[in-house]
């Protein structure tokens, strides 16, 4: 399908590509941490009757903070973890088959069933994270983001496939966002501008400049004229650690960015829109937002891949709520888009 305003304007979906959402990126990993755990850190066992928070299973079981921010939403999501007021704890599931005291015990099923030995590579990428916390891809092939700037072949692909999914949660983001009484947004790390031509055609009063990497610039430059929005959207090369935006825009819109770095990076980014914008703009932050229970698995699989080959992650709500606050943002609100994804605003 050709992009175009007006097709934009009468897109419909008549199924949902949730389960496609996950699927780009770990839909069969989730189940190979449960081994990793079994095997490397016995972990039901150590953890029995205890009521332990993130912070409590870090240290109990040497595990590294971000893996055990991934890895936990998931073993709450298959039902082998319960939690509470923050506190984790063996569901009667887990009591039943995963401990080694239960006549029903089923882990060494699970740990040496053949697919251990197929997937030895991923098995052991899992243990290595959990234990060092180093994404698995960084030094062989550099890290996705060094193979951005380096490969244009790989930058170009990786654009069409974000752009892929930027139309189904663009088409249902742009519904939840209001831009009304803004006159300028930039777009950072806006890849394709798939979002951008949504925005721009629901405001069409907004001016939008989308901020890239100089080897995805050429792509974006050449959709967003073959789509019609030359004219409106304008596409610029530069660095958004170091960019100076000189107070121009009112919206600063980050999609899917933020999730590719560290907290203190993501503070960073946030601190400097922070004093970039003018007074009462607004940091508009597209992502997935995880809850501490209720997940949606593809947000959950997605998560994986990040933690496998990204120094980032999906953060909870609750810990960009905080960096916002901390950083002076007000008016700081959430709104659901879809599968886990979510929008959260702050007012400078
Ligand atoms: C995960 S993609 C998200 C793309 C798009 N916003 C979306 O929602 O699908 C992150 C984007 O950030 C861009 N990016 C990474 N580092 C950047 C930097 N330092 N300055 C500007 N853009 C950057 C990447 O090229 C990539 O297109």
């Amino acid at each position: 399908m050709k992009l175009t305003k007006q097709n934009i304007l009468n897109l419909e979906y008549k199924n949902n590509p949730d389960k496609l959402l996950g699927m780009g990126c770990a839909t069969y990993y989730t189940d190979m941490f449960l081994k990793v755990l079994i095997k490397e850190f016995d972990f039901f066992n150590r953890f029995k009757n205890s009521k332990l928070t993130k912070e409590g299973i870090v240290k109990k079981f040497k595990i590294k903070d971000r893996p055990a921010n991934v890895f936990l939403p998931i073993l709450v999501k298959k039902g082998f973890l319960d939690v509470k007021d923050n506190k984790y704890f063996l569901t009667d599931f887990s009591k039943e088959f995963l401990l080694s005291s239960s006549k029903k015990y089923f882990a060494d099923f699970i740990i040496h069933a053949t697919s251990y030995i197929i997937e030895n590579q991923l098995y052991n990428n899992i243990k290595s994270i959990m234990k060092s916390d180093k994404p698995v891809y960084s030094t062989k092939n550099g890290d996705w983001i060094k193979n951005m700037k380096a490969n244009k072949d790989f930058a170009q692909t990786f654009t069409r496939a974000l752009d892929e999914r930027g139309l189904f949660l663009a088409n249902s983001l742009v519904k939840k966002i209001n831009l009304k009484n803004y006159k300028r947004m930039v777009d950072i790390g806006g890849s394709s501008g798939i979002y951008s031509c949504f925005i721009s055609t629901y405001f069409p009063n907004l001016n939008i400049d989308i901020l890239e990497i100089s080897s995805v610039v050429p792509q974006t430059k050449k959709l967003i004229k073959e789509r019609g929005f030359s004219n409106k959207i304008n596409v610029i090369s530069g660095d958004m650690f170091n960019y100076n935006y000189n107070q121009e825009y009112d919206v600063h819109f980050y999609s899917n960015v933020l999730h590719d770095w560290n907290k203190k990076d993501v503070k960073k980014l946030l601190k400097r829109s922070y004093n970039n914008l003018p007074k009462n703009g607004i940091v508009v932050i597209h992502d997935g937002h995880k809850d501490i229970k209720n997940n949606p698995m593809s947000l959950l699989e997605n998560d994986i891949s990040l933690l496998m080959i990204t120094p980032g992650r999906y953060y909870f709500e609750h810990e960009i709520f905080d960096i916002l606050k901390e950083i002076g943002f007000k008016a700081i609100k959430k709104k659901e888009v879809f599968s886990g994804r979510s929008l959260i605003f702050g007012k400078k």
